[in-house]
């Protein structure tokens, strides 16, 4: 395998199109969603802060994914924990972060930069060299003589960096401590507390939404690679003996995912198998319904976010690419225009974290069950919301249909704003009304915006340019009827509706639960 084109492997096909990038990537910051963090004193590599519609995008993700992943399940449950960000040394060692949480690092003799050895030979080189020593590495450098991008200077031999970034926790000689790798620590840390706490019987889920972070060597491609980021990470504690049957399976036994197999990729093939959930179980190509059951909705969940069925998959990761402990990872991937990335990563961790704890603290965290002491098995999928961000922006960005503006498609549930009132005209009575309407939206929990600048035309372009899946038009015939004009972001066909009914109608809409051309 180590040597092969990259380009056969998952990871390296649909590069390319790398205006689209650039494109979604430059509106994203001129609109709003996100930029660097500290920018005017030049800020720090990889770190961004979310602007007023990226931040209110992704509370609004991270709300979609709470009911749909914790909040609607019942069996097995998914309890809630928010946890520190900062860990202990002991903790981390017994983890395994401190001694393997390591990326492949070259330096440019001349210029300084330090960078991926594993992604500056398959850039270069279209090489796949995962799970390769340095000295292996180095000796692809030295033979393919490759030398730094930016300078064209010599390189360092390749060595390992861990990635974690420390703390020392109170004054000088103080305790050693890292900034969570992941999340999912945490949860193992205080499994035997939720689980005592909650009554909680196998198997159930703790599920935890938060920072963590890595001191990437090479942070790139916008939110894609950074070094702080948000996780929503579920650790399902089942009972080995249970890990074959999932009580809720049914629920998404007919759901088609689409799966890029071993065997698949061992082929140099690039299309991935579509199977329904129960296919994939009964074929062994999944090693458990609970892998299942998270391909099953995460398939859902990401549709429902504007991202093509045909767009993503699950790439069952190679054994080179795997813990030694995972009872099997598959990645979901999405086709962007800078290539396929790794958006969520699910693996069957198998008891191999709580494990590690109990022999590094003593402590027991093994459950009685009739008598007998049961390390419960884990699977786990672990979400990052920025690459999900960006996934959204990329997949509902729309260049200019005939309209005149470029705009976002984003589904209503997760657009930054639900709604925009506008007066036709800024004369009262009509404004005084509208921005009433805009209140009582508001007063309903609806994400809404006034705006009374320009021509309407004008801010019909602004709300496409940012999203907006509705705009509200009171005009003279709201004085007279009681009515107003609703526009679809989309169709821009428009209906006219009563005033009285327009929270109920927006609520609909955005839930799902009437479409735009039910109000025709
Ligand atoms: N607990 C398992 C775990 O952390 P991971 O594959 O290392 O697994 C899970 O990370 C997800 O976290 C990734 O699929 C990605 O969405 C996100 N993620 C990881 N590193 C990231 C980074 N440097 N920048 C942005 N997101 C990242």
């Amino acid at each position: 395998m180590a040597g092969m084109d990259k380009s056969k492997i998952g990871g390296g096909k649909n590069r390319g199109e790398k205006g689209l990038f650039e494109k979604v990537w430059t509106l994203a910051n001129h609109r709003g969603f996100v930029f660097p963090s500290a920018e005017i004193y030049g800020g720090i590599a990889g770190i961004y802060d979310l602007g007023p519609l990226g931040a209110k995008m992704k509370n609004n993700l991270i709300q979609a994914w709470r009911e749909f992943f914790v909040l609607r399940e019942t069996n097995p449950p998914v309890y809630e924990l928010d946890g520190s960000t900062i860990l202990p040394y002991d903790a981390l060692k017994a983890s395994g972060h401190l001694d393997s949480f390591t990326d492949p690092t070259v330096s440019c003799l001349k210029c300084k930069k330090w960078m991926r050895a594993d992604h500056l030979i398959e850039d270069s080189l279209g090489m796949y060299v995962e799970g390769m020593t340095p000295e292996e590495l180095t000796k692809i450098i030295r033979e393919n003589n490759l030398v730094c991008p930016d300078c064209r200077g010599g390189l360092s031999d390749v060595s390992v960096f861990n990635l974690m970034l420390g703390v020392q926790v109170g004054p000088a000689g103080g305790q050693i401590a890292f900034l969570r790798p992941e999340t999912a620590q945490d949860i193992f840390l205080d499994f035997k507390r939720v689980q005592q706490s909650m009554r909680a019987k196998l198997p159930f889920g703790i599920a935890q939404i938060g920072k963590s972070y890595r001191n990437e060597i090479s942070p790139r491609q916008g939110l894609i690679r950074v070094r702080e980021f948000t996780q929503m990470e579920i650790e399902m504690f089942v009972h080995p003996k249970e890990i074959g049957n999932h009580p809720s399976f049914d629920k998404v036994k007919d759901v088609k995912i689409r799966i890029l197999t071993r065997e698949q990729q061992k082929k140099g093939e690039t299309e991935p198998m579509e199977m329904t959930a129960t296919e994939a179980q009964e074929k062994k190509i999944l090693p458990n319904p609970y892998m299942a059951y998270y391909l099953a909705k995460e398939t859902i969940f990401y549709q429902s976010l504007g991202i093509p069925y045909d767009k993503f998959h699950f790439r069952h990761m190679m054994p080179e690419e795997t813990p030694f402990y995972s009872g099997g990872n598959f990645d979901l991937e999405v086709e962007l225009s800078i290539g396929r990335k790794e958006i969520i990563g699910n693996a069957y961790r198998t008891n191999y974290d709580l494990s590690n704890h109990m022999k590094k603290s003593g402590k027991d965290l093994s459950i009685s069950i009739d008598g007998e002491k049961v390390i419960p098995e884990v699977v786990e999928p672990s979400f990052g919301v920025e690459r999900a961000i960006y996934c959204v922006l990329e997949h509902c960005y729309r260049e200019d249909d005939g309209r005149g503006w470029s705009w976002f498609q984003f589904p209503p549930k997760i657009a930054p704003i639900t709604a925009l009132i506008l007066p036709l005209v800024r004369k009262e009575p009509l404004m005084e009304i509208s921005f009433k309407t805009y209140e009582n939206l508001k007063e309903n929990g609806l994400d809404v915006d006034y705006d009374d600048r320009g021509s309407v035309g004008k801010r019909y372009a602004r709300a496409d340019e940012i999203g907006i899946p509705f705009c509200v038009t009171i005009d003279y015939d709201t004085t007279k009827a009681n009515t107003v004009t609703i526009r679809d972001r989309d169709s821009r066909e428009q209906a006219f509706i009563n005033k009285d009914d327009l929270v109920g109608i927006i609520l609909k809409l955005v839930s799902g639960v009437i479409q735009f051309g039910d109000l025709l």
